[in-house]
């Protein structure tokens, strides 16, 4: 097997459970391996770090499978790998038939991501390694989640970024366009083929239930970069009436569909187009909201993005804050790693001190469990949402 050196004062961290070897981090290349390929790490002196895929054409040169020289990387790792993600999230998400199966480097499984939605799985192979183990995988997945069908949506900008195209389609079995699933009493279709990501944002479930609670028959809730409706479904389901925002123009067809499929068309709306536009109208319609969820795509994909990503979210605050009624309710999620809670702090502190509003913390919250992080790869923990209750 070809085999990488690592540098020596890179072994540390590596050994520390960091799965990630940076193409500059390595001191020799033993052999010529190809992207995708398995190669074992190792320090100077010869000594087995662990097993690794590997790719040239990408910043991350490794990214680490196991530690243990003995495990091979075949079908039967992939099964232990699945039975493992799967005996974790045991008793981890109740009431509902949807939820993440494998979280890549969080499950020990580097680029790879499969949901669950009723009896139909949904992957994502991100990076050349997971590609080059394709056959492996997809017997494995058979044996340990076994479903009415598999579907692929390796259409990410991580798998653009390891030279590799997008690979969409049919994996194997029956996989209708739209799935019913449910979380707690609210019904919605999914259509893993024609919709976002995997079809359905499943990391927002606990918000969503955190919302449904605090809303009430008075609450009149904005939900902004909607998507298909979850919080608003939620919140109705409660009682509430909610006006949701995106610039998805299908995601809101789905919306209306999933509304009547609830019996909750008449407590729910929708308004398509660009959110800070879309929030400076209503602002200039003088509409007040109760309650107001501002969730938007990762706008941060690298750290030079930060800054850019602050400001929007501070313009965006602030108009949600111009909307919100006295005592009012505010999440405000980023999904982008290199956005920490911090800085949402800080974008929200701006934005209600420019307007004078005095806002409490009502709580931070992470990633539902079927998305778990690892204290050492900070790069798992990506989806952080602030709550403020505004005077
Ligand atoms: C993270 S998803 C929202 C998930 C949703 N809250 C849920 O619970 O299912 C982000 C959404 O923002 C929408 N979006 C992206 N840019 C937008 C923009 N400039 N204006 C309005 N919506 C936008 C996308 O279409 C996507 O539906």
């Amino acid at each position: 097997m070809t085999s990488i050196v690592v540098q020596a004062d890179r072994v540390k961290k590596l050994r520390n459970q960091y799965p990630w070897l940076y193409a500059d981090e390595i001191d020799q290349v033993r052999g010529e391996p190809q992207a995708g390929e398995v190669v074992e790490l190792e320090d100077t002196r010869g000594e087995f770090i662990a097993r690794a895929f590997f790719n040239p054409h990408s910043h991350i040169a490794a990214r680490i499978l196991t530690y243990n020289a003995a495990e091979k990387i075949n079908r039967a790792f992939f099964e232990a790998r699945f039975a493992q993600a799967l005996a974790r999230r045991a008793n981890a998400v109740a009431g509902t038939n949807a939820r993440r199966l494998v979280h890549g480097e969080a499950d020990q499984l580097p680029g790879l991501v499969v949901d669950q939605f009723a009896d139909v799985i949904v992957v994502q192979f991100r990076n050349a390694g997971v590609e080059q183990f394709r056959k492996e995988i997809l017997q494995a997945l058979k044996k340990v989640f076994p479903a009415r069908g598999a579907y692929e949506r390796s259409d990410t900008q991580a798998r653009r970024e390891e030279g590799l195209d997008a690979r969409v389609g049919l994996l194997y079995g029956a996989v209708p366009e739209e799935i019913s699933i449910y979380e707690d009493d609210v019904q919605f279709l999914v259509n893993p083929q024609a919709g976002q990501k995997t079809g359905f944002y499943l990391d927002q479930r606990d918000n969503r239930r955190l919302l449904r609670a605090m809303v009430n028959d008075d609450a009149r809730v904005l939900d902004v970069f909607s998507y298909t409706g979850g919080f608003s479904l939620h919140a109705a389901k409660a009682g509430a009436r909610a006006l949701a925002v995106d610039k998805d123009s299908s995601a809101l067809q789905q919306l209306e569909v999933n509304a009547q499929r609830n019996q909750l068309g008449d407590r729910v709306g929708a308004r398509w187009g660009d959110a800070e536009e879309l929030l400076r109208i209503l602002g200039d319609e003088k509409r007040r909201f109760t309650h107001i969820v501002l969730d938007p795509p990762t706008l941060a994909k690298h750290k030079n993005d930060v800054p850019p990503a602050k400001q929007l979210f501070t313009r965006l605050t602030a108009h949600a804050l111009k909307l919100l009624e006295p005592d009012g309710i505010l999440f405000l999620s980023t999904c982008a790693y290199h956005i920490s809670v911090n800085d949402l702090i800080q974008v929200s502190r701006i934005a209600a001190s420019d307007l004078a509003r005095r806002a409490r913390v009502v709580t931070v919250t992470y990633q539902p469990a079927d998305h778990p992080w690892i204290l050492q790869i900070p790069e798992t923990l990506y989806l952080k949402t602030l709550v403020l209750r505004v005077e």
